[in-house]
């Protein structure tokens, strides 16, 4: 048995943020970022929360599933910006969506959030540990921006997507996943505060700081070589995929990633024009985009592959 998409959904902030708006609150330009990055604009939360936008994505991903919450028996979010400590933002949607009969857990990892879920989920439907599992990438990652680095806080978005998996004879055929603690100073957000009976500190880097130009350099150099390897564990090639479904981090690494392969950059579908950088959420929103699009059908070869904080990377190559 593996793992099966069953069903797909996203949710993003109401209010779009353009780079010409930036431009009006500090020293930067449309022109900069748009031909650094590819993006253009990005939604940025308001009243929405990393809860919400979870739920809202994951109700869409449940009704266009065709089941039951009732039948989930596994949720997994993969966040680093949740609303609260605890509980967990799985078991915050858990109680909006009435999944009684589920098990839920956050689970970090960056911007590979996603995919580490998925993967994870995967493991608890081939083991026969779960039957059905609900997979959510979430973000605010606005909140947790120094607004004053330019460098930065242009390049991220707030959003949620979901999908529902189910053990079927059809779906995952690989996965790769790996973790390098000993690079992770290149993208980093501390705890806000210390604060206890004998400490009382405000930590000095409590918003995100990133070498933009290293993780760069890790991105290209990784992530065409996980997708290798998830191709040589599922037995095909880079010709054999339909769709490159990459992490949205920055316009220029995925066609960076595109050359590597020696792959046409028609195969790998893109969606930071409007979203920018949405972390955990960006692959799952992504997927759900085009699903919408009707792009896929039955049989394609999907490879999924992200990137971020850790370091983390990984892949999961699949059929449709
Ligand atoms: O999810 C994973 C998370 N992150 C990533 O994937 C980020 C990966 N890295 C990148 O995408 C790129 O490194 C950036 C987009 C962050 C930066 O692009 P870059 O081509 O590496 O630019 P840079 O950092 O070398 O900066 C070039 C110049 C600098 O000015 P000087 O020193 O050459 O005068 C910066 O101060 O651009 C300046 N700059 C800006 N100018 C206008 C940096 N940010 C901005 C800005 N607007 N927003």
């Amino acid at each position: 048995m593996t793992t099966r998409v069953i069903g797909t959904g996203s949710s993003i902030p109401d209010r779009n943020v353009t780079n010409d708006e930036l431009a009006k609150v500090m020293d930067t330009s449309d022109e900069w970022i748009c031909s650094r990055t590819g993006i253009r604009s990005r939604n940025i939360a308001v009243e929405e929360t990393t809860t919400s936008m979870a739920a809202k994505a994951a109700r869409k991903a449940v009704e266009k599933s065709g089941i039951t919450p009732e039948e989930i028996d596994l949720i997994i979010v993969g966040t680093v910006s949740s609303d609260m400590y605890y509980p967990s933002t799985a078991c915050l949607v858990q109680a909006e969506l009435g999944a009684v009969n589920a098990v839920a857990f956050d689970l970090a990892a960056g911007c590979s959030g996603f995919l580490f879920a998925l993967n994870t989920a995967h493991s608890y439907l081939s083991s026969g540990m779960a039957k059905c599992a609900l997979v959510i990438g979430a973000e605010t990652l606005s909140k947790m921006m120094d607004w004053s680095d330019r460098s930065t806080c242009v390049l991220f978005g707030d959003g949620a997507g979901a999908a529902v998996v189910k053990a079927d004879t059809v779906g995952i055929r690989s996965v790769v996943a790996h973790s390098d603690g000993s690079g992770g100073d290149v993208l980093t957000c501390e705890n806000r505060v210390t604060r206890n009976l004998l400490v009382q500190r405000e930590q000095q880097f409590s918003y995100t700081q990133m070498a933009g130009q290293e993780v760069f350099k890790f991105a290209v150099k990784m992530v065409p070589k996980c997708i290798q390897e998830v191709l040589d564990k599922g037995g095909l090639t880079v010709e054999d995929v339909d769709y490159f479904l990459l992490h949205q981090a920055n316009k220029r690494i995925i066609e960076s990633v595109a050359k590597r392969l020696k792959v046409s950059l028609d195969k790998f579908p893109m969606n930071i024009e409007c979203h920018g950088n949405t972390s955990a959420a960006s692959i799952p929103i992504l997927l759900d985009e085009l699903v919408e699009q009707g792009r896929f059908k039955k049989g394609d070869i999907i490879v999924m592959s992200g990137f971020g904080a850790g370091l983390t990377w990984g892949a999961t190559l699949l059929e449709w």
